[in-house]
């Protein structure tokens, strides 16, 4: 079986997120190279595991989110569609078995909100993932003294603790985040993270979870 090791040492995939991490600071967006899709691809499994995949579909999962966003870099809106063809040689390379070639380049597609249709539990596992990067060190530097400027860095600046959690006992999945008030309202994260709660509710409840949020420990889903 291809691991995530194998992938994180191929060439040609460090230069796909070295690049995407050059597009997204040159154009100011939140923080998506080497930082986010680590972070995801650990979540992915660990929440795999909590859930109870195999050994086998945790191993899926983290992959195909470690390769969700390396196709930024050809551009922003279709990135979903390029990170997935992108990965296909590279898997045939591996010559990782088709029928999880296909599961992963699937995965990684249904991830973004211009497509997000579940139909299997890795792709789920890998969407509640990344819509649960929301963090103070997603936002570049250069970006810190313009806050007022752009709501996506100031609402990521202000969230200084984020955890995704598998209750087993309450059949729950529960994003835990720690918002500071003074940088921003709790009004401006719902402004723009309504839309991705969605999502994550669709993604755990596909899981056969429901979906919990819980900001500055007051329980609001
Ligand atoms: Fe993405
Ligand atoms: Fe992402």
């Amino acid at each position: 079986m291809i691991t995530l090791d194998q992938i994180k040492k191929h060439p040609q995939i460090q230069a796909f997120i070295r690049a995407t991490d050059n597009f997204i600071q040159q154009w100011g967006f939140t923080e998506h190279g080497f930082r986010h899709v680590n972070l995801v691809a650990d979540i992915s499994r660990n929440v795999a595991r909590e859930v109870g995949f195999s050994k086998e579909d945790q191993e899926l999962c983290s992959i195909a989110a470690y390769l969700h966003d390396t196709g930024n870099f050809i551009g922003r809106t279709w990135h979903h569609y390029w990170s997935s063809l992108l990965a296909y040689p590279i898997l045939r390379e591996l010559k990782m078995d088709p029928n999880d070639i296909t599961v992963i380049l699937n995965a990684i597609t249904a991830h973004d909100k211009h497509d997000i249709k579940i139909v299997t539990k890795i792709a789920a596992v890998v969407i509640l993932a990344d819509k649960s990067d929301v963090h103070r060190s997603r936002v570049p530097k250069a970006d810190i003294a313009h806050l007022d400027q752009d709501i996506h860095s100031r609402v990521n600046y202000a969230v200084t603790k984020s955890f995704l959690e598998v209750d087993n006992k309450q059949k729950r999945i529960i994003l835990k985040i720690t918002i500071d008030t003074k940088i921003v309202p709790l009004m401006e994260y719902f402004e723009i993270f309504t839309e991705r709660m969605e999502f994550c509710r669709t993604a755990a409840e596909y899981l056969e979870y429901k979906f919990g949020l819980v900001i500055n420990q007051t329980e609001l889903l």
